[in-house]
């Protein structure tokens, strides 16, 4: 990537030196690069042009304020999925008018929450919650703005646990119940039906997954507008793939222009498209840093233990996922030899990488790549490990966007009993 190359033998996030940021703030260490973020943002905002497009940012993959704050700046809306994520949009002064609220488990308090602050719309995911939001909007004296997410029953080609769209998944409403279901939201007083929505899948690298999905979403608003029923805007959940290794990944602007020829010979050409991005906006802004600890041959493997572990980083472990790891200072005094990446948690499943070619010495930084999407939100004190501290780069400067957490801070909401 541009945002993430060597100068003098040295890996530079930018402008600067990745070894002087680990030696400064210590590791492991989330290293994210603004102008990587801007970019990311940059290829949505190219491809919607003058487009009806709302490009809501699924802030799941990561929430940092200042990662959020830099996308409310470029004008994107919010995904949310917790009351949390909302006082995170607003701590950073994000539009609430562009969040649309996803999850299957929303609580009363969530709503109230999110209609206090005027959120765009609740992507709702079954019959009961329609009920609760109803409720709590009518004793509110509010109307809210739904859209059913319905399960369109879409392989999206891609790894089974971040497949959302089959028909055994928890999420949405089968496409089969939406009519019904639709019937129900507009008889309710408390709700307002505007838009459809559906999620897919994550790391998508194909558009017709995408297709099949909008067709299925259009039949179904063929149905409702001759019921009466108009639905201004189609949210099209399932977020684009990124490069780990060597995927093809899929430019928003293929997928738009895609999505709106459809749209166009289908007669729905006027209508607004909402994407919700996650991964694409920030996985291959960040990078996970991390120091060696120790070289470990074996007689069967050679282990490079380091310093992050599972718990700062999960997707090798719970995916399986392929994550590339670079040297941050490259040797030539080293002959390179075959390594499993492994940090210091106590499972055998503690491991960043496998069989990766590697010259290093105790001591060496690594950075394992492409960690700024579903790395630091999904990290955990487990070995009573304080999580990493997060920097991000802008330019030649660079600002902690997030400290390293003390074990002071781990143990203070503990007690014991007498
Ligand atoms: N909107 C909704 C309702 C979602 O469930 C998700 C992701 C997104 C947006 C963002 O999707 P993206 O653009 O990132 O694909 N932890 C897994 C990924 C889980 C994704 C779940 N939903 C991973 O590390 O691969």
């Amino acid at each position: 990537s541009p945002h993430f190359a060597y100068r003098d033998g040295v890996l530079h996030a930018e402008g600067v030196s990745v070894a002087e940021l680990a030696d400064r703030l210590g590791t492991p260490l989330y290293v994210y690069s603004r102008a990587a973020l801007r970019a990311a943002y940059g290829a949505y905002q190219q491809a919607v042009g003058s487009r009806n497009v709302l490009v809501c940012y699924g802030m799941k993959a990561n929430s940092n304020l200042a990662v959020l704050r830099e996308f409310a700046r470029l004008g994107a809306g919010f995904d949310i999925v917790s009351e949390g994520e909302l006082q995170r949009v607003l701590a950073v002064g994000g539009d609430p008018g562009k969040v649309v609220f996803s999850g299957v488990g929303k609580q009363a308090y969530e709503m109230r929450a999110a209609l206090e602050a005027g959120v765009k719309c609740f992507n709702v995911e079954s019959v009961a919650e329609l009920h609760r939001l109803s409720d709590v909007a009518t004793a509110m004296g509010r109307r809210a703005p739904v859209s059913l997410r319905v399960n369109p029953d879409v392989d999206p080609r891609t790894h089974p646990y971040i497949s959302t769209g089959l028909k055994e998944n928890k999420f949405g409403i089968a496409i089969a119940e939406a009519p019904q279901a639709y019937r129900t939201a507009a008889s309710l007083p408390g709700l307002d039906v505007v838009g459809v929505d559906c999620h897919i899948g994550s790391q998508i690298t194909e558009v017709s997954p995408y297709l099949d999905a909008l067709d299925k979403l259009l039949d179904l608003l063929d149905t409702l507008a001759a019921e009466g029923v108009t639905i201004r805007h189609l949210d099209l959940g399932g977020g684009l793939g990124i490069r780990y290794s060597d995927e093809t990944p899929l430019s928003p602007s293929l997928l738009l222009d895609a999505v709106f020829e459809r749209l166009r010979t289908r007669g729905y050409g006027d209508r607004q498209i909402v994407m919700e991005p996650g991964r694409s906006l920030v996985g291959n802004a960040g990078v996970l840093v991390t120091q060696v600890e120790y070289l470990k041959p074996t007689e069967v493997k050679n282990f490079v233990v380091v310093d992050a572990a599972m718990n700062d980083l999960i997707r090798p472990t719970l995916y399986e996922a392929y994550h590339g790891v670079l040297a941050v200072a490259p040797r030539s005094d080293e002959p390179s030899a075959l390594y499993d990446v492994v940090g210091p948690v106590c499972e055998s499943g503690d491991w960043l990488a496998r069989d990766r070619e590697l010259a290093v010495r105790q001591g060496d930084y690594l950075a394992i790549e492409s960690a700024g999407a579903y790395g630091m939100v999904m990290a955990s004190n487990y070995n009573t490990r304080p999580r990493a501290a997060e920097v991000m780069v802008d330019g030649d400067r660079f600002h902690v966007v997030r400290g390293r957490e003390t074990v002071a801070q781990l143990l203070a909401l503990e007690s014991t009993v007498e």
